[in-house]
């Protein structure tokens, strides 16, 4: 049995011990939960920046040392070896798929795969300007008028069908909500494609030119969607989470995940890097621009730079940099942003300021200019995010649902007026 460490608080002269918890690659926590019941102190954390609200199993990052594993794989392996759909089981499951696991989860996905017909006439109705990311969560919380039973206490029988239902459908829902922006018709799901192929077949076929599906915009694809997977707690992630303790459906609890995802400082963040781009291009270079980032009363930052957790190199960045480099040689795409985003990381690396906050390209910086190489518009580039972010949501949904009964509930300092000067 392990010998369990603690830490000495001394509060008003009492000396408390609180247990350390330590995790599988050495992360250490002292636990709190018992904090106010012995001091009657809680602990004040704006942001959550140095509190660990839960243990868990999925993902490891390091963000000193730049690293990502998905249930202790590393990034870099399973862009080499896995496509988006054997990575989205592994999360999800725990382990990568056997070969009948892989069957089983493709036929899953496939039968999941058509929306329901009242459903697709929604899209008749929406304004033809909304942003996909507001269709995308309100089409996922409806999944939950259509198919009713999907909560935690019906977890069992039906969770492999939401998970698949929804890992499936959002990519039709995504698709449709881009057909219907250009007016052009629907295309359906065809269960003879990949994932990946199946997406850009519904993106970008159409009945007068049908799309020829290339193995390098689907390769590309896959190592996206898997970089952008899963990302431990955060912001959407933690919101998955914290709703799902109430026991709300699944599918309202993802619909919130993709609500979260949408701010710019989130997953919003690649759109807005292809809108700064092509701002600095326009200036000629980064020099007035910079000089607005730096300016404390201009809100303006470096989008697609600096991370809560990383604080070297985002994993993620570098591969996406390197693919991007060698998709657009390989498919004979001149992308003059591209030549910007490679002229504003080399002068903000060498920048005092940028260096001095360790802010570094982080996993929006270059997945942009990948999405506009393959087609996809501007307005679609969270969706993309959304799309790939499904598993990792649904991966700690089920962990949480599995492990903590809790209700997410913390505590707050009022600091309010009193009775008195009410
Ligand atoms: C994602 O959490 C995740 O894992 C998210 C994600 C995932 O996979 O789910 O990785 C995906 O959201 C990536 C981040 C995408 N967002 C952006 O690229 C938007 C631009 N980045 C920043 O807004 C910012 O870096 C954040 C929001 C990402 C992180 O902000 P923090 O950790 O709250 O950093 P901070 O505000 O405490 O900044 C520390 C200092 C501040 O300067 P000082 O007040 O100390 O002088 O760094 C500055 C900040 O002003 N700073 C930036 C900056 N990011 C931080 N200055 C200019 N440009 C930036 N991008």
């Amino acid at each position: 049995m392990e010998k369990t460490e603690y830490i000495t608080l001394l509060v008003e002269g009492k000396e408390i011990r609180l247990p350390v918890v330590v995790g599988t690659e050495g992360e250490k926590a002292f636990d709190i939960s018992q904090l106010r019941k012995q001091t009657g102190y809680v602990a004040l954390d704006r942001s959550l920046m140095n509190t660990a609200v839960c243990c868990s199993a999925v993902t490891y990052v390091d963000g000193e040392r730049g690293i990502l594993r998905y249930r202790g794989i590393p990034i870099e392996n399973l862009v080499e070896t896995h496509s988006f759909m054997e990575v989205a089981y592994l999360l999800v499951h725990g382990t990568l798929p056997t070969p009948e696991e892989k069957r089983n989860f493709s036929n899953l996905l496939n039968v999941n795969s058509l929306l329901h017909e009242d459903m697709r006439h929604f899209f008749d109705h929406y304004p033809r300007g909304a942003h996909p990311m507001h269709i995308l969560s309100t089409m996922i919380n409806a999944l939950a008028v259509f198919y009713p039973n999907v909560d935690s206490l019906s977890l069992n029988e039906d969770i492999e069908i939401s998970t698949a239902r929804l890992i499936s459908m959002v990519r039709t829902m995504a698709a449709l909500a881009y057909k219907k922006s250009i007016g052009e018709p629907v295309v359906y799901p065809r269960n003879d494609l990949s994932y990946c192929a199946n997406f850009l077949n519904m993106m970008f076929d159409s009945p007068v030119a049908p799309y020829r599906i290339s193995e390098d915009a689907v390769r590309i694809l896959n190592i996206l969607l898997i970089l952008h997977a899963d990302h431990e707690q955060n912001c959407s992630t933690t919101t998955v989470r914290t709703i799902g303790s109430a026991q709300v459906n699944l599918y309202a609890t993802i619909s919130a995940g993709i609500s979260a995802l949408s701010g710019p400082l989130h997953g919003g963040a690649n759109q807005q890097v292809v809108q700064m781009l092509r701002e600095i291009e326009k200036d000629g270079d980064v020099t007035s621009y910079f000089n607005r980032v730096k300016d404390r009363n201009d809100p303006t930052r470096l989008m697609g730079f600096g991370h809560r957790v990383y604080k070297t190199f985002d994993p993620r960045a570098k591969i996406i940099k390197k693919e991007c480099h060698a998709f657009l040689e390989k498919m004979h795409i001149k992308d003059s942003l591209l030549e910007v985003a490679l002229a504003v990381e080399k002068a903000a690396l060498a920048d005092e300021y940028f260096i001095e906050r360790h802010l570094y390209p982080n996993v929006d910086f270059y997945s942009g200019i990948v999405y506009r190489a393959l087609g996809i518009p501007e307005n679609m580039f969270t969706v993309m995010f959304a799309l790939a972010r499904l598993p990792g949501w649904i991966a700690h949904w089920r962990e949480m649902i599995g492990t903590e009964t809790k209700i997410v509930r913390p505590r707050q300092i009022y600091v309010g007026k009193t009775w008195q000067n009410a």
